[in-house]
């Protein structure tokens, strides 16, 4: 078969708590995209639990496949290429992923691609918005905060990355020490809305700094402090998250904007920087209008997927798994998921905390 056949591809996403599938073309339609959340039984426990999430791909995978077929008006015999998530993430949720898709491919005799879940929100704006190589990547999700240079397919270049915890965790946390609820993030920011984001002096951490990188656990270990010391009420709670949220997108701001800056040399300053934003902490309003007003000023072209693209979903595993299929061909069926699997390969470099690969260095 000719590699540029294909039409139909199906996205299958579990690497952590929600169980999502999309079906895209080649032509870069998306013609569904489901998305089931854990977030009811999660709230229980006040985050995820990797066992039960596992348990709960394995319940739902089939009815969400099922469900984007019948949105897409396909069926199964019209997929042409099987693609899911192969790693970085909680391992059981990518075995139950990669398991079903080398099933489905096997049984349909179709080419089967494990797709690296971070390249995955770092293509979506070339399916949602056509942004051309290469451009700026802030990647903030649950797990990573990272600022990638895409120069072209595969080619990627760490600028930036957190020595500690990633900002969707830091949004999760506070949540969890307020009690607001999972996740935290879209918590936080509904309850952002009406507060006021001076009311509390919350650090910044790296702000200004001359090293790259981000690093979010001071900042939570002083929220932390700072809940303990007030009697919470709703205004205060309100006031609390627009001050962690605001410390959050400052730093945000400010280490992209370094990075704007060491990018237009990267690409000897040939055309205006196009900054891209992915990850579920992209979906956050304030964080968004932040980074557009920045663009404005630093000349760059700002590009923000959808707000239900920014978050973890099948398409943009399925046209992460179609560009690679273009430059790599399929995967080997022997392909074993991976809890750790960065970007780009020199990743481990670029954190002094972590200098290693493997068990006890960085995950992605
Ligand atoms: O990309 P994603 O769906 O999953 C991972 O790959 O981690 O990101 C999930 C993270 C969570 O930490 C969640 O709290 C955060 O994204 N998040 C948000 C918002 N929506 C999701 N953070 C801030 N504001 C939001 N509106
Ligand atoms: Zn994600």
């Amino acid at each position: 078969m000719k590699k540029n056949n294909y039409k139909n591809i199906l996205g299958i996403e579990t690497s952590c708590d929600d169980t999502a599938i999309g079906i895209v073309t080649s032509e870069k339609s998306i013609l569904s995209n489901i998305v089931i959340n854990q977030n009811s039984n999660l709230n229980k426990y006040g985050g995820i639990v990797p066992e039960i999430a596992a348990r709960d791909h394995l319940s739902n995978i089939d009815y969400a496949i099922q469900a984007a077929l019948d949105k897409a008006k396909l069926e199964l015999n019209d997929i042409d290429l099987i693609t899911a998530t192969g790693g970085p993430g909680l391992i059981g949720g990518v075995i139950v992923g990669t398991v079903f898709a080398k099933s489905l491919a096997m049984s349909l005799d179709r080419p089967y691609v494990a797709v690296n879940h971070l390249e995955g929100h770092a293509l979506t704006a070339r399916l949602t918005d056509n942004v051309k190589y290469p451009y700026l990547l802030l990647l903030v999700s649950g797990g990573h905060t990272q600022i990638i240079a895409v120069l072209e397919y595969g080619k990627y270049v760490r600028m930036s990355s957190t020595l500690d915890d990633a900002a969707g965790e830091t949004f999760d946390k506070a949540a969890k020490i307020l009690d607001i609820g999972f996740p935290g993030g879209p918590m936080i920011e509904k309850m952002a809305v009406d507060g006021d984001p001076k009311s509390f002096d919350l650090p910044k951490p790296m702000y200004k700094s001359k090293n790259p990188n981000f690093s979010f656990s001071g900042l939570k270990t002083a929220f932390n402090q700072t809940v303990s010391r007030n009697k919470l009420n709703k205004t205060i709670t309100k006031n609390l998250c627009a001050s962690i949220q605001k410390s959050i997108s400052d730093c945000l701001v400010d280490r992209t904007k370094f990075a704007i800056s060491k990018f237009t040399k990267m690409i000897n300053n040939k055309s205006n920087v196009q900054l891209v934003v992915a990850g579920g902490v992209a979906s956050n309003l304030y964080i968004r209008k932040e980074l557009k007003k920045l663009s404005l000023e630093a000349n760059a072209i700002f590009f923000a997927p959808p707000l239900d693209l920014c978050t973890d979903n099948g398409a943009m595993i399925a046209w992460a798994g179609y560009e690679k299929y273009n430059h790599e061909g399929e995967t080997n069926l022997d392909f074993k998921p991976r809890p750790r699997w960065p970007l780009d390969p020199e990743a481990h470099y670029m954190n002094p905390v972590q200098p290693k690969i493997g068990k006890s260095g960085v995950k992605a």
